[in-house]
C-alpha cells in the first residue's frame, strides 16, 4: 500500500467554483495487479471543459459527470512509473494517463480512458517537457490540429477567426493558422493577453471582447470578413461569427466555455439562420475523436516547438490542493496559456 492524497468533490458548484466544493483525502493506494502499473504523479491538467463535468449530469454524450467523494477519472496526467506488472512498461518510464488530480494512482495498461487520448502510454521527455504531453502534444494539440485542419478543413486563404485564443487550444490554433499563412484574427480577454498575440505573435488583428459590442470590434478587426470561426466560447461570440462570416464559410465547434458556469439551459444564438442563408457549416467535434491523428499532430506541432516556431506558455501552479482553484482561475480567463497543476 502506498499513502496518497487526491482530489475529490464533496458537493456540486453552482455558478463560480468555490474551495468547499472540493477536499484533499488521504487513502491507501492498493498495488498494482497484473496488466497494471503504479504511477506516481507529477503533472495534472487543468481544462475548461472539466467545469461540465462537475454537476449532477455532464451533457448527454460527453464525458461522464464526476462522482462525489470520489477519485476523479478521466484527467490528463503525466508521472513515473514506480511498479509495473504490465508488458511495454518499467519502473522509471515516464507515462501520461487520465487518473489525474492525485499524487499516485494504479493504472491499467490498455484500457480505453478520455476517448483514447487519456490512455496509458509511454512519452518521450527528452523530446518535450512532461507537461507538454497535457498540452500542446497532448489533448490541446490534437484538438487545434484536427478542429482547424480536419472539422474547418482549413484551405488556401481563408481568414480564421479564433476565441479564447491566449488559452491552451487557442494558442495553438491561432499559431498553426498563422504558420500555415492564413490571416489571423484572435481575441482574447485582458490587455496582457492582447499585448502578447499582437506583438509576440504576431498575429493580424487582435481584440479584446471587453471591449465594445462584439459585432463591432469583429467587424474592425475582420473588415472582409471571415471564412473559419475556431470556437471556444460559443454564446455572443458564436452569433457575431455567423454574422462575419463570408458564404461557405466554416465553424469549429470546439467549446463553449461562457455557457459553462450557467444553472439553466442557455439560448441558441439569435441569427441561426444566416447558416442557411450562407451555406455556412457548422461542426461540432471532440478532439478525442481524431485520436488517430495524434502521430500527423505530434509531425507537425513538435518540430515548431522544437525550433522555438511554435510558443506554448504555460500557468504553472504549485501544489495539487490547488487544483480546483487553478480551474477557478482558468474559468475567470485569470491563467495564461496552458494551465497545469505540478503535483
Ligand atoms: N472539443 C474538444 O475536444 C475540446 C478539447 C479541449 C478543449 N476544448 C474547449 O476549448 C476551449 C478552451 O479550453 P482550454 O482548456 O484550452 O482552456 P483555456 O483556453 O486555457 O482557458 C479558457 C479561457 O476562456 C476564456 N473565457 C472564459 N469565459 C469566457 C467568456 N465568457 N467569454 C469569452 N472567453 C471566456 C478565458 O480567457 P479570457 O481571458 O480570454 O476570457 C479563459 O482563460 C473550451 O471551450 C474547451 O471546452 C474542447
Amino acid at each position: 500500500m502506498t499513502a496518497s492524497r487526491e482530489v475529490h468533490v464533496v458537493a456540486y458548484p453552482r455558478g463560480e467554483l468555490r474551495g468547499d466544493d472540493f477536499a484533499v483525502v488521504e487513502v491507501e493506494v492498493p498495488e498494482a495487479r497484473d496488466g497494471e502499473v503504479l504511477v506516481r504523479n507529477e503533472w495534472t491538467s487543468i481544462d475548461a471543459a472539466l467545469r461540465l463535468r462537475l454537476r449532477e449530469r455532464a451533457p448527454a454524450g460527453y464525458f461522464a459527470a464526476f462522482p462525489l467523494h470520489a477519485a476523479l477519472d478521466g484527467i490528463a496526467t503525466t508521472g513515473v512509473v514506480v511498479e509495473s506488472r504490465a508488458d511495454g512498461f518499467a519502473p522509471g518510464d515516464w507515462v501520461a494517463h487520465a487518473a489525474g488530480w492525485r499524487e499516485y494512482a494504479v493504472v491499467e495498461a490498455g484500457r480505453e480512458a478520455l476517448g483514447g487520448v487519456g490512455t496509458l502510454r509511454r512519452i518521450d521527455v527528452e523530446a518535450a517537457s512532461p507537461q507538454a504531453y497535457l498540452g500542446v502534444l497532448g489533448g490541446s494539440g490534437l484538438t487545434a490540429y484536427a478542429g482547424l485542419v480536419h472539422v474547418a478543413g482549413l484551405r488556401e486563404g481563408d481568414v480564421v477567426w479564433v476565441s479564447a485564443a491566449a488559452g491552451s487550444v487557442g494558442l495553438i490554433v491561432a499559431q498553426l493558422a498563422k504558420l500555415r499563412g492564413h490571416r489571423v484574427v484572435a481575441s482574447a480577454g485582458s490587455p496582457d493577453k492582447i499585448a502578447y498575440l499582437r506583438d509576440e505573435l504576431g498575429l493580424d488583428a487582435v481584440f479584446d471582447y471587453h471591449g465594445g459590442p462584439l459585432p463591432e470590434l469583429l467587424a474592425e478587426a475582420a473588415p472582409e470578413g471571415i471564412d473559419v470561426y475556431f470556437d471556444n466560447v460559443g454564446g455572443d461570440h458564436l452569433a457575431a461569427a455567423l454574422a462575419a462570416l463570408r458564404p461557405w464559410g466554416r465553424v469549429a465547434m470546439c467549446g463553449a466555455i461562457s455557457e459553462y458556469g450557467a444553472d439553466a439551459p442557455v439560448p441558441g444564438p439569435d441569427n441561426l439562420f444566416l447558416a442557411v442563408a450562407k451555406n455556412l457549416t457548422l461542426r461540432g467535434f471532440r478532439g478525442s475523436s481524431y485520436v488517430d491523428r495524434r502521430d500527423e499532430m505530434e509531425s507537425v506541432l513538435a518540430p515548431w516547438l522544437r525550433d522555438g516556431k511554435l510558443a506554448y506558455p504555460e500557468t504553472v501552479v504549485a501544489g495539487l490542493e490547488h487544483a480546483p482553484d487553478a480551474l477557478a482561475r482558468l474559468l475567470r480567463g485569470d491563467t495564461f496559456g496552458k494551465t497545469v497543476v505540478r503535483i
